[in-house]
């Protein structure tokens, strides 16, 4: 077995994100970076939601996954370098292994201590695959090391997960992708538009497992900032902005309010809103143009019965 190796240093970046925080709390409207919902608990509470029934993102796309893996992989090619963008506990991405075989394997995210673990256990069971992991807030930027494979590299980006960026945002993303895929591409995940009811059950849903998903975002919060806000002050409120094409999630101040920390305090009134993610929803044109705008050329979608989700190869 070849031991994974961290590439380069980014791995061992200690991150203070303290004026992040602090500039979307004091804003006139408040807001908190979703990236800050993903602490350990947050990110054990994601894993619990795609669990539930209501929110059929997670499943659908296995669904497509399954049922057109031969074309999907007859799509993107075999061998060179498979790059997954938010890597988790890597298993979408193994789920590809045996079709695709890459020849060598990146797993990025945000938490390097979770990606560690599993990329470790994936060296013991794929030991021809060349295996990399790497601690990086690609919402900001993307960078691959030059410690990567450039041979054909294959971003892997499923979950709409880009979703939870804004427009402009996901544009500067894709084409980042775009810009180092060589002569490789993208293989997207994407949420598909669709009726109202189905969104508000699966980012509402009744065993409340998304509820304390977004409230937890004050205790990571805490943990960042040395705050004091106390969870059973605030509620879930999930909103569809129709005109952005997109799910809301806020956090309402239940009572007024003021929670402090190291020389600054920020007031709620009762019925204040913060705002803690956005969820765009796509049509498959509108995913369309949003790749083509970034530099992708041309895109092959598979899509579910009920088209709920597309995923995507571009390149
Ligand atoms: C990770 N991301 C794609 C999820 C979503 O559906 O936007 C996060 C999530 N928020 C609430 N439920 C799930």
């Amino acid at each position: 077995m070849q031991t994974p190796t961290a590439s380069e240093d980014h791995s061992t970046i200690h991150h203070d994100f303290t004026s992040e925080i602090e500039t979307g709390l004091l804003a006139q409207s408040a807001s908190i970076s979703p990236k800050f919902l993903y602490d350990a608990l947050g990110s054990h509470l994601f894993t619990a939601i795609t669990l539930l029934p209501e929110y059929y993102p997670t499943s659908t796309e296995k669904n497509i996954f399954t049922q057109y893996q031969a074309q999907i992989a007859q799509a993107v090619g075999t061998g060179g370098t498979f790059i997954d963008l938010g890597a988790g506990n890597c298993q979408k991405a193994e789920f590809f292994f045996n079709a695709l075989k890459p020849s060598a394997y990146v797993a990025i995210d945000f938490s390097v201590e979770y990606l560690q673990e599993a990329v470790k256990k994936l060296a013991e069971k794929y030991p021809h695959i060349l295996m990399q992991y790497l601690g990086m807030d690609f919402s900001k930027q993307l960078l691959i090391p030059s410690s990567v494979a450039t041979t054909k590299r294959t971003f892997f980006y499923p979950g709409s997960s880009l979703g939870n960026f804004l427009s402009t945002e996901a544009l500067t993303l894709l084409s980042q992708i775009k810009g180092q895929a060589h002569a490789g591409g993208l293989l997207l995940g994407v949420d598909l538009m669709k009726e109202d009811s189905v969104l508000i059950a699966a980012y509402d849903d009744p065993l409340k497992v998304t509820a304390a998903f977004n409230l937890n975002i004050l205790r990571s919060v805490n943990t960042h900032l040395g705050s004091n806000f106390k969870v059973e002050q605030f509620r879930h409120v999930v909103k569809i902005n129709h005109a952005e094409h997109r799910v809301e999630l806020y956090l309402e101040a239940l009572e007024d309010l003021t929670v402090s920390w190291s020389g600054n305090s920020k007031s709620f009134k009762k019925g204040d809103l913060i705002h803690t993610e956005n969820s765009h929803k796509y049509t498959t044109d509108s995913i369309k143009q949003l790749l083509t705008n970034a530099g992708f050329e041309t895109t092959q979608i598979w899509t579910d019965p009920k088209d709920y989700f597309a995923v995507i190869y571009a390149h």
